[in-house]
């Protein structure tokens, strides 16, 4: 038997496709070409596939091995806070066919989560042929490093699914001016599962405080989401 909040994590790792439509053109890349929106790091070749196909592929999904997605990972910082780290790990593992692994010295494979410390708390999304998911743990807030991890697995934020405004409202004039893109919506798979209020993948309204109402319809839902 699968519990729904389960049901919820994996099935929520599919949402992960990723609509450049409506994404601003005035973005700032990086000296290496990659742009970071909010917390999510896109590399060049991703930004730059987007805009050719609107879609981030299937293949960002980490791959599965009989009924396990095993995930090699590596600490490049010894400031990473590995007691953090280990219990968003841990969640994971718990609720997912997830199954993280430290990498060995001499572990020369390509495709692997790097934890590292940049400026700011953010991640690569989704698997990269050839290369490593990035996932910067620096300055993080409690959930942050469970969070990223989503991102890393390739999700991306819940309220940039597809049914989001069936669900939610998103007040575009409290959101402060050239923060728009981060509330963009996405044309998802949702595989009818309902839209999860409590996913930690859901914003909660750090932006701008006003930005978001959960659950409209069902009002008794609301206070549980400020943060
Ligand atoms: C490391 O993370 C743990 C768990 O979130 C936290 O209690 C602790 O204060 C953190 N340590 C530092 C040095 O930030
Ligand atoms: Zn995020």
């Amino acid at each position: 038997m699968v519990r729904r909040e389960t049901l919820h994590m994996i099935l929520t790792l599919c949402l992960c496709l990723v609509n450049i439509d409506a994404a601003p053109m005035d973005v700032q890349r990086r000296a290496d070409g990659s742009v970071l929106l909010d917390d999510m790091l896109y590399s060049a070749e991703q930004w730059d596939s987007f805009l050719d196909k609107n879609l981030l592929s299937m293949e960002s999904l980490w791959p599965k091995k009989d009924g396990v997605v095993n995930i090699f990972y590596k600490i490049s910082d010894p400031g990473v806070n590995t007691t953090a780290l280990n219990l968003a790990i841990t969640a994971w593992e718990a609720k997912t066919c997830i199954k993280f692994s430290k990498m060995t010295e001499s572990d020369e494979r390509a495709e692997y989560m790097d934890f590292l410390l940049d400026k700011s708390c953010h991640a690569g999304v989704g698997y990269f042929e050839g290369q490593p998911t990035k996932v910067s743990l620096a300055n993080c807030p409690e959930r942050g490093p469970t969070h990223e991890i989503g991102h890393a697995l390739g999700m991306k934020h819940e309220q940039a699914r597809s049914d989001r405004d069936d669900n939610i409202i998103v007040y575009m004039a409290n959101i402060k001016p050239g923060m728009e893109h981060n509330y963009d919506k996405a044309p998802t798979i949702n595989f009818e599962v309902p839209y999860d209020y409590y996913s930690l993948m859901q914003y909660r309204d750090r932006v701008s405080h006003t930005s978001i109402i959960l659950n409209p319809k069902e009002s008794a839902g609301g206070e549980a989401h400020s943060n």
